[in-house]
Parts: C-alpha cells; structure tokens; sequence
C-alpha cells in the first residue's frame, strides 16, 4: 500500500485550531474557528485538525461544524489513547467528506509515569486504540508523544505495532521543541530504514518552538523523509509555538533549488489568515516575524532604500505580493537617506528640487531624531511648513 504516488508533494497539515488553541489565552469562538477553517480550506490546506472533541462541548459542536461545512480539506481531531476519546471524535468528524481520526500517547519514560504504564501495558494499549480508530475510520494518524525523547528501541516497536493495527500516518512529535535539525533528519530516516512497514506509511513531523527551531526541524525532517508537516498560522502553539505555516511553505517555495518538495498552498492568501488568526486568537504578530510580521517587507535604513528603489532583490528574497500584501514598505526613519524621501515625496505629489530636498531633508532628519517613526502626516506637514516660510 502506497499512500503518496508524489514523493516530491508535502502534505501539510494545519493543527491552529487544536494545538494553536491550547496557547493559553488563545481561546476562539464557535463562528471565529469557522471562519478560520474556511480560510484554510481555501488556502489548500489539506488536512485541518479541528480541535479535541472529547476536551468540551463547544470543541465537539466546533468540529462538527467544522466536518460538515468542509470542501477541499480532510477534517481531523484529536483523541487520548481511551476509546471514548476515539467514539466522541468519530461522532464530530464523520460529516467530513474526507476525515481522519488522530490518536497519541506519551511514549518516553517521563510520560509513562504518567499513566503509569509498563512498556508491554502501553504497547498492548496502542494496539487496542489503533486497532479501535481503524474500525472506525479509514484513516487514522499515531502520535509516540514526545518521541523525540524516547528510547530508540522502544520508539520503533510501539511504530511497527501502530502501523499493524492500522495507522497510515505516523506523526513524530518534537513535544518539547528538544530536537536539533540534523537529529531531525536522521530520525526519520532511521525509523523509516529501521520500522517494517514504514514504506507503507507517511511520516509526518510536528515540531514546537521551544528553542527556536521548529521550523528548521520540519524540514530537516522532510530532507529525512517525512511528508507531512505539522504547523500552525503565525506559529501559535503551546509555549513558544508550533512551527509556523507561513515558515515552511515559504521556505519551501523560495528555497526548492535545494528543498525539491512542493505544498498545495496558495500562498498569497497567507497574510490574510495570519491578520485573522492574530486578530481572533488576541495574540498579535511580532514586528519582525518572519513572512507575516509588520516589518518582514519594511526597509528603513537609506542604503537598503536606496537599493529597494532601484532593484527590489537586493533586499528582499520573495515578492510581497507572493503572501498577499499589495508591496514593499519604506517607511521613513532617521536612518533614512535622500533617495527615499524624494520617493515618499513624489507618492503625495510633491515635485522637489534638489535645493528643496536638501532643505526638506535637514529638517526631516532633525524630526526623525525627535520621533521613533515619522509617518506620512508629518513628511506632508514638513512639507506645508517649508511651503508657508516661502
Ligand atoms: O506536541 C505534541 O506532542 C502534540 C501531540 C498531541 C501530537 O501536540
Ligand atoms: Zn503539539
């Protein structure tokens, strides 16, 4: 059983609504995670993890909603090892045209403390749950929680035994954001050299942003042979985040002379749903995030103005309009120089001279020195004054 014919194709699997939401205080309303869902299915995401149905009521009648109002994308949610868990989320995603039912357990050490399970005991359970998902729905994901903490030899029988009870997806989850790119890479490969039936499957990768390189480790993860990434808009997620969507989508974009996969993604939707994520979930985007940030497409200082102004890649590496924004910003700032005032100058219609610039210029950079941003109210008002001196 083969389930991906395109081995160059990255599934991509959004998980804002599930793990996106567990940031604390990330809480969205029934229509704000409708909205949201719709947003991603238009975007080409292909698979949405909708939430968590056993966690509430209003997170089953969420993906409920959710499952029945899907077009393009697979509807999944999210289930403890326990057949209710597995029983309540079937009910929730079963209106999806395409589904899919995604069971996990902590499976290092640290976390089989928790249930207090044996290896043997959590190994039979994995079996039973998966086996039950199986009977279920015809596709089903398994999640080792914090694999990348588990003992090697362990990792790989509680994989093979999933893959025999029925998974076609074998997540592994960097739950702490404790990896590094290079073991990123190397433990997929080895599980999918070392696992019988691994071929069979599709690996995917979820990385937190614990340390900074969640989005490095998903992709060191496809080089090692995952085909799915596991992400969220704008990288919300527990703690420092998940990996972000924008991030590997665009990297794999920009970057596919030396990372040869594709996603389905159309990517100049991205700066919408990031605006809407941001606005619905109440945490707003850091200036200089990459690809979506206030700042990703700014330049301020005069030699990177100056450049931007005669040929935008020398600064920039992907096109504003790639991610849906309308262009490049220049905002004005004491680093600013002459060639960017006069553009800014130009945009509202003032025709300078070059003994007018340079008057206009001293006094922008004595205001720029004042004020952290000086904003097109002020260059037009600096302009006025020096008009009334006249
Ligand atoms: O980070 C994690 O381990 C998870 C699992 C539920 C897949 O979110
Ligand atoms: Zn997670």
């Amino acid at each position: 059983m083969t389930i991906t014919s395109d081995k160059d194709r990255v599934v991509i699997f959004d998980t804002t609504l599930r793990d996106g939401e567990q940031s604390p205080g990330a809480t969205m309303t029934h229509s704000e995670k409708l909205e949201i869902a719709g947003l991603l299915d238009d975007m080409g995401v292909d698979i949405i993890e909708a939430g968590f149905p056993i966690a509430s009521e209003g997170d089953f009648n969420a993906v409920t909603e959710i499952a029945k109002n899907a077009r393009n994308s697979r509807i999944c949610g999210l289930a403890r090892a326990k057949a209710g868990d597995i029983d309540r989320c079937w009910e929730a995603i079963k209106h999806a045209e395409k589904n899919r039912i995604h069971t996990f357990i902590g499976t290092s050490a640290l976390h089989r403390a928790i249930p207090n399970l044996s290896m043997d005991e959590m190994a039979d359970v994995i079996h039973q749950t998966v086996s039950h998902a199986r009977n279920l729905c015809d596709n089903v994901q398994w999640s080792p929680m914090d694999a990348t903490r588990t003992e090697w030899d362990y990792l790989c029988r509680v994989i093979e035994i999933a893959i025999k009870a029925g998974a076609s997806t074998i997540n592994i989850p960097d739950t702490v954001g404790y990896t590094a790119p290079m073991e990123s890479a190397d433990l997929i490969k080895r599980l999918i050299d070392t696992v019988p039936g691994a071929d069979d499957v599709i690996f995917a990768t979820h990385c937190h942003n614990d340390l900074g390189m969640a989005t490095a480790n998903s992709l060191a993860a496809v080089a090692g042979g995952a085909r799915q990434i596991e992400c969220t808009i704008n990288g919300l997620g527990e703690r420092a985040g998940n990996t972000a969507l924008e991030e590997v989508v665009m990297a794999l974009k920009v970057r596919n002379d030396i990372m040869p996969w594709s996603t389905g993604i159309d990517t100049q939707k991205i700066m919408h749903i990031s605006r809407r994520v941001a606005a619905v979930s109440g945490f707003a985007v850091q200036f200089n995030k990459a690809i979506v940030g206030k700042n990703a497409f700014a330049h301020e200082s005069g030699i990177h103005q100056d450049g931007m102004l005669k040929n935008a890649e020398t600064f920039e590496i992907m096109r504003p309009a790639d991610v849906g924004l309308s262009g490049t910003s220049l905002p004005l700032g004491k680093h600013s120089g002459r060639a960017a005032l006069r553009d800014k100058l130009e945009q509202f219609g003032f025709e300078v001279g070059d003994n007018q610039l340079k008057d206009v210029f001293v006094r922008f950079k004595e205001l720029a020195d004042r004020k952290k941003e000086v904003f097109d109210d002020d260059i037009i008002a600096l302009m006025r004054s020096g008009e009334d001196a006249e």
